[in-house]
């Protein structure tokens, strides 16, 4: 089977959050389970590459509008990440430092969809499915289907994977035009409440619709940011399936970003030698429980209620708990955590910024992982938190009901509450402190988790049956 994976991030290309991350593992897993998976995703000027050699596969022209633009298809010809990698290079909209955040992204992804297309309807074959990713990819159905340039590409099979449904990429009706010749009886194809909604389009005409939890399945029929009606009526053809990770690269045992690897077995002892260095780095007191938060602060993952939560919490504690925060987003949140370090110095700091590198020390060396958020549809640090030994402690939602148990239920090893409120958040990390204290319970927990079994073989059969039903 030909997969082809339509995406705007792919880790270690381009990765701004959990997408980047799945599309560099699912087609690697795809792929080695037997099937061709690809990856075509805009090129951007990001470090990798610069750092690897390229082929010209194809070059091709197209109309956004009423502007025509070149664009070449390149190639990774080495095979580095396990698939094929493709990028599309438009000269001035795509070659940018950044993946998003830019006032013409429309335009941008409008501008990569339509290449996209366009590539595919110039091969000799075609492809067994087209599997778009999110907002930025998910027009890409409506143009195979009723787009009069793509018709010969209509019967291909399609299905687009909802990370986050809260971004839609709405554009007002005047950017129609972008869209290459297509038929006007289809307008309500592209239409909702009045604008064009690529995601709402996408779950219209996508043969299937996915997304990365049984929950947040659920979920979107009653909170979709507007979509839910759409979500209820389409619930036929939509399915749950729930994220992997990429165990070769989250490997606690393996993991060349850390100085004292560990495996189940080792687990105390490895997690204390990568603390230590984390609350060397941080200047952080090591007898205390530390509390870790890595993420986007944003109103989704509740980043703003961190500030005031973590200060009930020492003050709750009596400062018997550390903190230390790894993130990026929304400019107040970062300044309150960021002047936090001032006040509580020794028992919290914050790295404001994005460190890959960094992420994997600290779940290698925290004690807790905290995620309140108020939408989470997998969410990947709770399940990397979980390999690395790190209890997590998260709001009972979506992704994160699904993969974590609180460790007052049979097996439980984590720490669930329902409002992503201060009160329960500071509340759940009185309960690690305690918690915290019970040495054998704490090793118990850490072992469990590690064994859990969170790989991507299992996940890629479930898509497989996704991809064979459309036949
Ligand atoms: P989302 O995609 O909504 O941001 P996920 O939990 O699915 O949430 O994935 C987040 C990914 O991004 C994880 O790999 C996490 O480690 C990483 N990440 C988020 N913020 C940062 C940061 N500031 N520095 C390094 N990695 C980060
Ligand atoms: C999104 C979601 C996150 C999910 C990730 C990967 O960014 O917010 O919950 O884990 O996509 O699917």
């Amino acid at each position: 089977m030909e997969i082809i994976h339509v995406s705007a991030e792919c880790y270690p290309v381009a990765k701004a959050g959990g997408l980047g991350d799945v599309v560099g593992a699912l087609p690697k897993y795809q792929c080695q389970s037997g099937d061709i998976a690809k990856v075509i995703m805009p090129m951007y000027r990001t470090k990798f590459l610069y750092e690897h050699d390229w082929t010209v596969d194809f070059k091709g022209h197209a109309n956004l509008g009423n502007w025509y633009f070149d664009f070449t298809v390149i190639k990774e010809p080495s095979n580095k990440l396990g698939f094929d990698l493709f990028l599309i290079d438009i000269n001035g909209l795509l070659d940018r430092q950044k993946i998003y955040g830019y006032e013409d992204d429309a335009e941008r992804f409008t501008a990569f969809q339509i290449a996209v297309v366009t590539w595919i309807s110039s091969w000799e074959h075609k492809p067994d499915v087209v599997h778009c990713h999110d907002h930025h990819t998910a027009l890409i159905p409506f143009m195979m289907k009723h787009c009069y340039d793509f018709q010969h590409l209509a019967s291909v099979p399609t299905v687009v994977t909802i990370h986050n449904g809260q971004y839609q990429g709405w554009m007002g009706w005047d950017k129609s035009l972008y869209i290459p010749r297509w038929d006007l009886w289809k307008r309500g194809m592209l239409d909702w409440a009045g604008n064009i909604n690529p995601l709402a389009s996408g779950v219209k005409c996508a043969d299937k619709v996915t997304t990365v939890s049984w929950s947040y399945m659920e979920e979107l029929r009653t909170n979709a940011n507007g979509l839910e009606a759409l979500f209820e009526y389409e619930k036929g053809k939509c399915v749950g399936i729930l994220n992997g990770i990429d165990n070769a690269v989250w490997d606690p045992a393996a993991d060349s970003y850390i100085d004292h690897p560990f495996t189940v077995k080792t687990v105390t002892k490895g997690k204390a030698q990568n603390k230590q260095i984390l609350c060397e780095q941080f200047g952080l007191d090591i007898n205390q429980p530390l509390f870790v938060f890595i993420g986007r602060l944003v109103g989704e993952k509740a980043a703003d209620i961190l500030p005031d939560a973590i200060k009930t919490a020492i003050h709750q504690t009596q400062g018997k708990a550390c903190f230390l925060i790894l993130g990026s987003g929304d400019t107040s949140v970062e300044w309150a955590l960021q002047q936090m370090t001032n006040d509580y110095k020794g028992i919290y700091n914050a790295y404001i910024g994005y460190n890959e590198q960094l992420s994997h020390l600290i779940y290698a060396g925290a004690d807790f992982l905290l995620m309140p958020s108020r939408v989470e549809p997998c969410g990947l640090n709770q399940m990397y938190a979980m390999r690395y030994g790190t209890v997590p402690i998260v709001r009972t939602t979506g992704g994160l009901k699904d993969t974590v148990v609180d460790m007052g239920d049979p097996d439980g090893f984590g720490i669930r509450f329902n409002n992503a409120t201060i009160d329960d958040l500071a509340y759940s990390i009185g309960r690690g402190v305690s918690v915290y204290q019970d040495k054998a319970h704490m090793e118990w927990m850490r072992k469990h988790m590690m064994q859990i079994d969170h790989s991507w073989e299992g996940t890629v059969d479930e898509y497989r049956r996704v991809y064979q039903s459309l036949k």
